[in-house]
């Protein structure tokens, strides 16, 4: 009998919680303008420009290589099929680990670690010119 009361207090007392968090996550989900649009995206184009030019850059690498000399503007890199296996790794990776191993055979290069900033606008840069393709991770 004091268990079950307790059982409903606490039940009550979560249900009260969910209902505040819904609440703020409501609020939160609200909380932006036009103006917080226009800015989001402003900062989204400069990182896929920056994508864009490293990516017509040699400074990846260390033998003058760029990786648009394999992949003109991207266009055969397929970042809706991953992650997915890839032979060369023979494992399931996602896009980040390709480029990097790009970056390491073809150019000679270092591996960006995946919070890198140059490892981000690659990956916008990459997707962005294939914006609109349907998701199909695994296939090849
Ligand atoms: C000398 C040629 C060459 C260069 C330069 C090169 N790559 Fe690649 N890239 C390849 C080959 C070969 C593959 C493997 C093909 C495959 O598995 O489909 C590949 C695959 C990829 C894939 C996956 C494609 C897929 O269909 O799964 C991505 C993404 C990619 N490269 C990004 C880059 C990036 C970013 C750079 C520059 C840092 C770069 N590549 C430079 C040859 C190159």
């Amino acid at each position: 009998m004091r268990n079950s009361k307790f059982f409903s207090t606490a039940c009550l007392a979560s249900l009260i919680g969910l209902g505040f968090l819904a609440i703020s996550f409501s609020i939160q989900a609200d909380d932006f303008t036009e103006s917080d649009l226009k800015r989001w995206n402003q900062e989204f184009m400069s990182v896929v420009a920056k994508g864009e030019k490293l990516f017509h850059s040699a400074e990846l690498g260390t033998n003058k290589v760029s990786c648009d000399q394999c992949h003109p503007n991207a266009a055969n890199t397929h970042p809706e099929t991953y992650p997915k296996f890839q032979q060369q790794l023979g494992r399931v990776i996602t896009l980040s680990e390709m480029i990097n191993w790009c970056i390491q055979n073809p150019l000679e290069g270092a591996p960006l670690p995946l919070d890198d900033p140059n490892m981000t606008a690659l990956l916008s840069y990459i997707t962005w010119e294939r914006r609109g393709v349907p998701l199909a991770p695994g296939t090849h």
